[in-house]
């Protein structure tokens, strides 16, 4: 009869598993109501316990975001479509902020901020994903930045170098190419292990389209994602999708890779987010910009950087692009960009018209981090070049009003139209360590001064087809960022001048 004296076990067994059975988080069901739908925003009142950036979920399954916590009621920024929303719908807190998915599985695929494709593919399957907004590394896990990232531009690589971890603004008025830039940084790492993440913000469908199909012609496509919000997207959804990207790269950047990560552009980043701040009434500044303007860029681009190697090394290299009005530079966006980032490339548009491309304005475009990050074979030419420059693009000016010239003043001169001549590169056509070498030194050493301006591409690709294979150890020196000994650079000068007296004889040959 000993079941009769067992209920207090019962009970216990009855408390037991009730206690297992409730969920050991508590779970907060605040439920709000709708109030009213603008464009892009929602207000929302009843959410007491929501916190600032909170994602809200709407009947539906519409996402939005917590922005503005009112007294009476909350103003919510929209990350999904607006278009099944109506006054009067609930609304639920879901206590976590907006994330992403993270992972391999998004390599070689187009996807918005909120892991959802964009390439008609199928569902992303990534089981890990990261908050949109995340704290940058403390000063004490960051490496100086002193490895380089190779664009395949001689302009860039040459003259304003960009280093693994830094941050350099591309800026420019529309149609400079600053688009072209960035791709030819993304194409140049096909030899390479770096990840490239390309983030559209605000742009046409058709010019992200055309991006997608110089990435897969470049054969990157694999090793980069696309993250896209265009113009006609929700202005909440364009405005996490920089912090998005970042937060993608610093997945890989944990696992101490590299990543190159471009923001096309953050002018329009800026306008979709006073476009919110407007609609939640908040007070305008300059340019009607809300107060915090500065602070949502520079808490973007603070994240990128080089991890030192107790934190696994990786590294998070951002080129943000920024779009100026008639080369207004000191407009709001475009000083606080310059002010955030280590540096910027400035492209003109007078040099674009003359065909000068990549259109960068040397003397306008600077590299706060400088020649540390540079190659050793570029920093041996690259101050006669950037001197031979500087000292030709004073003097063009003046020698337009001068009849005769000296001597000297005339030899700048030609040299100078060589070394922008030689600058020059067709969209998108990288060149590596060796050939751009090649062609900086021949010009330093005074090989293009006897050969016609509209020639010089001749005589630089008759050197790029026949000295690689010359210098092969040299060439393999170079890349390898060894310091070439005064005897290496001989060795290359005797090359270079051979194959320059072999490409006249020919020429003169070839007009007879
Ligand atoms: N190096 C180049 N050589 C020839 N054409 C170029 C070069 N760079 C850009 N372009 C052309 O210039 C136009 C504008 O380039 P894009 O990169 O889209 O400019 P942005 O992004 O500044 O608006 C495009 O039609 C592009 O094909
Ligand atoms: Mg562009």
């Amino acid at each position: 009869m000993s079941a009769v004296f067992e209920p207090a076990l019962g009970i216990k067994q009855i408390i037991t598993r009730a206690l297992r059975d409730t969920p050991s988080v508590p779970y907060r069901a605040d439920v709000g109501v709708v109030v009213s739908i603008g464009s892009g925003i929602a207000r929302v009142s009843g959410l007491a316990g929501v916190r600032a950036e909170e994602l809200v979920e709407f009947e539906g399954g519409a996402l939005g975001i917590a922005l503005d916590l009112g007294v009476h009621d909350l103003g919510v920024m929209l990350i999904s479509d607006d278009a099944h929303l109506s006054a009067g719908q609930s609304v639920k807190a879901l206590g976590r902020i907006a994330d992403t998915p993270v992972g391999d599985a998004l390599l070689g695929r187009v996807v918005d901020a909120t892991g959802r494709p964009r390439d008609g593919g199928a569902a992303i399957d990534a089981q890990t994903r990261w908050p949109v907004e995340r704290a940058a590394p403390p000063i004490m896990a960051r490496a100086p930045v002193q490895t380089p990232l190779q664009t395949g531009l001689k302009a860039v690589d040459a003259l304003v170098p960009v280093g693994r971890g830094q941050r350099e603004l591309i800026v420019g008025d529309r149609q400079t190419g600053k688009t072209a830039i960035a791709l030819a940084a993304l194409l140049n790492q096909a030899d390479t292990s770096v990840i490239g993440i390309y983030c559209a913000i605000g742009q046409r469908g058709t010019s992200v389209a055309r991006v997608i199909d110089d990435l897969k012609q470049g054969g990157v496509f694999d090793q980069t994602i696309v993250m896209s919000a265009s113009g006609e997207d929700p202005p909440g959804l364009q405005f996490i999708t920089p912090y998005a990207a970042m937060s993608l790269a610093e997945y890989f950047r944990d696992q101490g890779r590299d990543v190159l990560l471009v923001f096309d552009d953050l002018t329009r980043h800026a306008r979709a987010y006073r476009e919110l701040s407007l609609l939640l009434r908040r007070p305008p500044g300059r340019e009607a910009f809300p107060g915090d303007i500065f602070y949502i860029h520079s808490r973007l681009l603070e994240r990128a950087t080089h991890l030192c190697d107790d934190h696994g090394g990786g590294s998070v290299t951002a080129l943000p692009i920024v779009e100026t009005q008639a080369q207004d530079i000191s407009a709001y966006i475009p000083t606080n960009l310059i002010s955030i980032t280590d540096g910027q490339i400035y492209l003109s548009p007078s040099l674009f018209q003359k065909g000068l491309m990549p259109a960068v304005d040397v003397g306008r475009s600077v590299s706060r981090v400088g020649g540390k990050t540079q190659l050793p074979a570029y920093r041996a030419v690259a101050g006669d070049l950037r001197l031979a420059y500087s000292q030709f693009e004073e003097l063009e000016t003046f020698s337009r009003f001068a009849t005769r010239l000296d001597e000297q003043t005339q030899q700048t001169i030609t040299r100078g139209r060589r070394v922008r001549e030689l600058l020059r590169q067709d969209r998108l056509k990288t060149l590596p360590v060796p050939k751009q070498i090649i062609a900086l030194h021949a010009v330093n050493l005074g090989l293009f001064d006897e050969v016609e301006v509209v020639d010089t591409h001749h005589l630089e690709s008759y050197l790029h087809r026949r000295a690689p294979e010359r210098i092969e150890k040299l060439a393999a020196k170079m890349s390898a960022g060894e310091t070439l000994s005064d005897e290496d650079w001989r060795e290359l000068e005797s090359v270079l001048t051979d194959l320059a007296a072999e490409w006249h004889d020919s020429s003169a040959e070839s007009s007879q």
